[in-house]
């Protein structure tokens, strides 16, 4: 079993389509280890993104990020990292395939709908960043 860490972003909660993506999380068979409702600080998408820093849309990620709030999980299936990012599709909306969270949900490149780690690496990072040990389901 593999965990990845997702995020619901501020468009699809403004747009009230998180429980959508809620679901269609657990119809692809992963289990919820972990999920919460959170207003991301300024300094928090900053570290987050760090490795888009100094890049053109860095400024209008952090601002995107924060403008209003989010759901963060923990998701655990097998091969859990790759199938999340499949589920979500392309970063950019207009190129995602039909039947993805970004395509159905997505509002722009930067208005994307959710979320996903890339690797396992990333995931174990980004999972510590946002919950404690406490905050995870055991099994
Ligand atoms: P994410 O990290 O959010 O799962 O998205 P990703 O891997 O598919 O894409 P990444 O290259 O890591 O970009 C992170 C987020 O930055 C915003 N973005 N805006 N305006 C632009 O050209 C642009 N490019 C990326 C998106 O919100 C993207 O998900
Ligand atoms: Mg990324």
């Amino acid at each position: 079993m593999e965990k990845t860490f997702a995020i619901i972003k501020p468009d699809a909660v403004e747009a009230r389509n998180a429980g959508k993506i809620l679901a269609r999380m657990e119809a692809e068979g992963f289990r919820v280890v972990a999920m919460k409702g959170h207003r991301i600080s300024k300094a928090e998408a900053e570290g987050f993104y760090a490795e888009h820093a100094g890049k053109g849309f860095f400024g209008a990620l952090v601002s995107y990020m924060t403008s209003g709030p989010v759901f963060v999980a923990v998701l655990e299936r097998e091969n859990a990292v790759a199938h999340w990012r499949a589920v979500m599709g392309a970063t950019n909306p207009a190129n995602a395939d039909e039947g993805t969270i970004r395509k159905e949900f997505g509002q722009s490149i930067e208005r994307n709908a959710a979320h996903g780690s890339a690797n396992a690496a990333d995931a174990a990072r980004e999972v510590t960043f946002f919950f404690s040990q406490a905050e995870l389901l055991s099994s």
